[in-house]
């Protein structure tokens, strides 16, 4: 999977810009707040359809204008792909796939695999749940539509779910009704939480690996599906489920919202034997959301037998001399985004970024 060229037009502070990349390793150095983060963004909305950044469309298009382009072209196995974002801030966004429009985002998730990695994603290992769940969600989606269409499903009968606690005025009315959102609830939930365990045990070997070259060989690291279903993930899932919607009922009405199910998932990451999460060091956090990162892309290339594709935004400033070494060897497999304030002495394309014009300096 290769990104050949990017245009933008008021994208953020890009009025104008066109630029074709390296298929290896590309870097883009400048100054702080230029545009570094900037283009990765567009490049990654061309993958997800929708920023790592802003919640907002409107956000992204200059402040200036009220329109907004991207345009990416790029080289799957067996095919070329044009991915178009039309944005405005008074209409609803467009993306075209090879000039034809799409209707939801599904079609275009899956399209260019993508793993992003940012100083913010220490958020993974250290903050809430959320942002695991996110991970895992971001990533089984990308090459499983079905879990994607799956998750949107499941919020539908999770928010149906919660308006009945939350707005009936007794609780018999609830038990008269809400049979058929558990029913609904139990069985998209199995699905989702066996696709999750699936990945994460999938990745265990990628992230141990990682984690292993990254530190020297010096850390151990284990990953563990926390379920919020609070039952096991076996044939009598949706049956032990529904037993425990309905023993929680009572105080799920209360307090007008439900207390099981994937929307309470987790992954406990453990280091050496210890929970990362409250007792890591900052370093070791660091390595570890980079070693899930990194498993990602393996998992990622097993799966779909290509290589997705890495973007690195300002991390290598965080890391000593040795694990950068290591990172780029890595980077090496796959077509590669870096961004950095200085000159690195890292081999690939060189680009300079100035208040959102580029210059190439090094083919
Ligand atoms: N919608 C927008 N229109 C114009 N400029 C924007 C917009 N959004 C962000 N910017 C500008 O982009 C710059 C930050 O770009 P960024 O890519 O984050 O910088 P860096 O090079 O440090 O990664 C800031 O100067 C900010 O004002
Ligand atoms: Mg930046």
């Amino acid at each position: 999977m290769k990104i050949k060229s990017l245009v933008l037009t008021n994208f953020r502070n890009y009025k104008s810009l066109k630029v074709d990349f390296s298929d290896k390793i590309n870097v883009f150095i400048g100054k702080n707040a230029q545009g570094k983060t900037n283009l990765l963004e567009s490049i990654f909305y061309c993958c997800i359809g929708k920023s790592f950044k802003s919640i907002k469309d409107k956000d992204i298009i200059n402040f200036d204008e009220n329109e907004g382009y991207i345009g990416l072209l790029a080289e799957r196995k067996y095919r070329e792909l044009k991915i178009e974002v039309k944005l405005s801030k008074l209409h609803k966004k467009n993306i075209l796939i090879n000039a034809l429009p799409i209707k939801k985002i599904g079609e275009l998730i899956g399209e260019i695999n993508v793993v992003f990695f940012s100083p913010s994603e220490l958020k993974l290992v250290r903050e809430s749940p959320e942002e695991r769940r996110k991970f895992m969600d971001i990533d089984i989606s990308q090459t499983n539509k079905r879990y994607f269409y799956l998750l949107s499903r499941y919020e539908k009968i999770l928010s149906n779910r919660n308006k009945l606690l939350k707005n009936s005025e007794n609780i018999d009315f609830v038990k008269e009704t809400i049979d058929i959102w558990d029913r609904a609830i139990v069985q998209t939930a199995k699905k989702i939480a066996f696709e999750r365990k699936k990945f994460i045990d999938e990745i265990m070997p990628y992230t141990e690996k990682a984690q292993s070259y990254l530190s020297g060989g010096k850390e151990e690291i284990k990953l563990n599906y926390v379920c919020g279903c609070n039952v096991k993930l076996d044939e009598k899932f949706e049956e032990n489920m529904d037993k425990l919607l309905k023993k929680n009922l009572e105080k799920d009405f209360k307090l007008g919202y439900t207390t099981i199910g994937v929307h309470r998932d987790d992954i406990d990451i453990f280091l050496n034997g210890v929970e990362v999460k409250s007792f890591g060091s900052q370093g070791q956090q660091r390595t570890v959301a980079l070693s899930l990162k990194l498993a990602e892309l393996e998992s990622m290339y097993l799966r779909t037998g290509e290589y997705p594709i890495l973007m690195l935004d300002d991390v290598f400033s965080e890391l000593d001399s040795e694990r950068q070494a290591r990172l780029l060897k890595f980077a090496d497999r796959t077509q590669t985004f870096i961004t950095c304030t200085d000159e690195k002495k890292i081999t690939g394309k060189i680009f300079e970024i100035e208040k959102g014009k580029i210059k190439t300096i090094k083919n």
